[in-house]
């Protein structure tokens, strides 16, 4: 496995790419969700989507373990959501590709999504609590949306304002 560089802002370009479905699991989606996982980890972050690492493939990884405890990885390719609630909750969010910076965000509560899984095979399944959230953020990143979308246009345009300033600065 090896580390990936992730793309961050004010890299808009690379982050706002729709990405393309995979035609199946081979080798080459595993050795990706493999190092995807792995640059995960280091991060450390609890979801991953393969843009985030530059290829516009719909492809995640999350893992909403603890520290210490046994490590629980899923992998998604393709997924669809069929159905989320009307009921909302709020958490706050953050995001590998804006560092240091929280956010809260008010989605639907829970999702019911279509998938193809590690062994290529389609799968469903009903996410509640923080796995529908992160599964949500996640898949807005496959379809080039971020979660500063779903705050205030004021304070996304002052957190994208940051990130190219910092740029310029050559803090970045
Ligand atoms: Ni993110």
């Amino acid at each position: 496995m090896s580390l990936l560089p992730i793309v961050t802002l004010p890299d808009e370009k690379t982050l706002r790419e729709v990405s393309k479905p995979v035609a199946g699991i081979d080798s080459h989606v595993k050795k990706l969700w493999d190092d995807m996982l792995e640059t995960m980890y280091r991060a450390p972050g609890i979801g991953l989507a393969a843009i985030q690492v530059g290829v516009p493939q719909r492809l995640l990884v999350i893992d909403l373990s603890k520290d210490g405890e046994v490590k629980l990885p899923l992998f998604v390719a393709n997924p669809e959501i069929t159905w989320e609630s009307d009921a909302r909750s709020d958490y706050e969010e953050g995001c590998l590709s804006i560092p240091e910076y929280y956010e809260m965000v008010t989605r639907p509560a829970e999702v019911k999504l279509r998938y193809l899984n590690r062994q290529g095979e389609h799968a469903e399944m009903h996410a509640t609590g923080l796995l529908a959230t992160c599964l949500q953020h996640e898949i807005d990143h496959l379809n080039g949306v971020l979660f500063i979308d779903h705050i205030s246009r004021l304070k996304r345009e002052r957190v994208i304002k940051k990130f190219q300033k910092a740029q310029k600065l050559g803090k970045l």
